[in-house]
């Protein structure tokens, strides 16, 4: 019997039943499908401007879908389910709001220790998200157990001898780090130990990073979209 895996893109998105995020420009389709009762979600790169679908798109999906695969079986990270094509990824649906939206947390100091030791296990299964700072790539399950989503920007640990994989990695792994000072100060203001430490973006490393970062998203809106 066939399963929601076995779907092509055009069948999983004849089975949209919501959109989380309308693709254009440099942006993919989010959307939410549904087969017999199974919920997922469908990334699809082929809803972003041509040029840009088709040469970046299956490099964005690609990285994301290795990413999640290095992650496979860490709790609080939702599991790969297919690749439907090149540019496409479909992803196991967790039922989530974004953690700055929680209505109410009964304690935000035990849930930051979780997010905490996810971030870590992340890190230590060799992955740094690069893009937690943004407010929709945390979110906070029915259980309320935090998740991390969106693994476009993610990058792995180098071998032992790759110097620029690994300052790119610790860069990143600097910015996952203070992407929960982020978070905390617009939740939980009272757990930062220092008021300021909200503005640092993983020291000078994670600054250069996130610039590097913002101009390649630019260049490639300028060369590839229309926008
Ligand atoms: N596996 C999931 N389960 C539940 N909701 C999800 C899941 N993946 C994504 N979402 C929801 O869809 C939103 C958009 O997804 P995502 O962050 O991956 O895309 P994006 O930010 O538009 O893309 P990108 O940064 O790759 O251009 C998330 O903020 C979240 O609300
Ligand atoms: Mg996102």
């Amino acid at each position: 019997m066939s399963t929601i895996a076995d779907f092509s893109l055009d069948e999983l998105r004849e089975h949209a039943v919501d959109v989380f995020r309308k693709g254009r420009g440099t942006r993919p389709d989010v959307l939410l499908v549904e087969v017999a009762g199974v919920r997922a979600v469908l990334k699809d790169q082929n809803a972003c401007d041509r040029w840009f679908a088709m040469f970046v798109g299956p490099l964005l999906a690609w990285r994301e879908a290795r990413a999640l695969g290095r992650l496979k079986g860490v709790s609080g990270i939702p599991e790969l389910l297919a690749r439907p094509d090149s540019r496409s990824i479909l992803i196991e649906f967790v039922d989530a709001v974004e953690a700055k939206s929680y209505p109410h947390m009964d304690d935000w100091r035990t849930w930051f220790d979780k997010l905490e030791r996810l971030i870590q296990t992340m890190h230590e299964a060799g992955i740094a998200h690069g893009d937690l700072r943004s407010p929709g790539n945390i979110l906070i399950d029915s259980n309320a157990e935090p998740v991390l989503v969106d693994f476009v920007a993610a990058s792995g640990e180098g071998s032992r001898w790759n110097f620029i994989a690994n300052s790119v990695y610790r860069g990143l792994c600097a910015v996952d780090e203070s992407a929960v000072l982020k978070l905390k100060s617009r939740v939980a203001p009272d757990l930062l130990p220092d008021p300021e430490a909200s503005t640092h973006v993983g020291g000078k490393p994670g600054l250069v990073l996130r610039t590097i970062g913002q101009t390649v998203r630019r260049l490639s809106r300028i060369l590839f979209t229309s926008k």
